[in-house]
């Protein structure tokens, strides 16, 4: 993990959580941020074949932040494991790129532990496409694959393929439309839209974001009317305004 992954990991769950307010706080306080540097070292550790470090540092891991990802799961850049506690993520599970996950996840696997040692190398865990949310306590169980952009609502449990984009609730998860119908793929805090943002704490944080951008753009637009007076002054004429007022 090079520098301008760790920081392209803290730069992303700032994007992504609308409570983080500078990188110390992401690196001292986000058990996303610990969890997911420990996992690439036990993931180093585990492809050279070290299997009992890699366990030992993914251990230490689980003990500081309640994320236990086990070292052989290949996970993508920038997840970010909101809150963090009782996620658990599969032996032969691959996350994707951009990939958000809530508290009590678990990526497991189903297949039936009779003899264990015949499932060692078998894919049993799922597989998450670039961009999906999954929501506080959902199941993801088994090979399947969440496509690219999907959302997973609080705890639904999924046991079979989801298509790329769209959303799944309940147990067992069924597609939903959302409200909004939004084709958009920007990230959304909890897979929600702006409108259904319930923490008034958030609204307000959206409200100021709301107000701060309107009055940069009227900013920008005083500053353009103003270099463009300043430019017919210096070429000898007059304000278009004094012009238009004396005609
Ligand atoms: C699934 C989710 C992303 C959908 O969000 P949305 O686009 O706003 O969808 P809507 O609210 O329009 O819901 C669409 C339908 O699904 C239902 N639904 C939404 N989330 C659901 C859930 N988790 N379980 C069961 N049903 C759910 C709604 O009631 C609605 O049903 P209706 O069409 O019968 O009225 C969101 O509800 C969710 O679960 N996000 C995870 C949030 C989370 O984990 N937060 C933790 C923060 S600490």
């Amino acid at each position: 993990m090079n520098f301008k992954s760790l920081r392209d990991q803290i730069d992303s769950m700032m994007a992504r959580d609308p409570a983080a307010r500078s990188r110390l706080e992401v690196v001292l306080a986000y058990p996303c941020f610990h969890a997911v540097v420990l996992h690439r070292l036990a993931h180093g550790a585990w492809r050279r074949g070290w299997r009992l470090s890699a366990r030992v540092i993914s251990h230490l891991g689980r003990f500081l932040t309640g994320i236990e990802i086990h070292p052989g799961a290949s996970i993508g850049e920038r997840l970010f494991i909101d809150h963090g506690m009782g996620v658990v993520i599969g032996e032969t599970a691959q996350v994707g790129d951009d990939v958000t996950l809530y508290h009590d996840v678990t990526l497991g696997g189903v297949l039936p532990s009779v003899n264990s040692s015949a499932q060692i190398g078998v894919k049993r865990h799922p597989t998450l496409g670039n961009g999906v949310i999954v929501g506080s306590g959902a199941q993801i169980l088994g090979p399947v694959t969440v496509g690219e952009g999907a959302r997973i609502g609080a705890n639904a449990v999924v046991t079979k393929d989801v298509p790329e984009g769209v959303t799944v609730v309940g147990n067992p998860a069924r597609m939903v439309v959302p409200k909004d119908k939004r084709e958009s793929r920007e990230f959304l805090a909890y897979g929600t839209p702006r409108g259904e943002l319930v923490d008034p704490f958030l609204r307000a944080i959206e409200d100021l974001r709301g107000s701060v951008t309107a009055l940069n753009e009227r900013v920008a637009e005083l500053e353009a009317q103003l270099a463009e007076r300043e430019a017919e002054a210096d070429d000898g004429g007059r304000p278009k305004a004094a012009s238009s007022a004396s005609s």
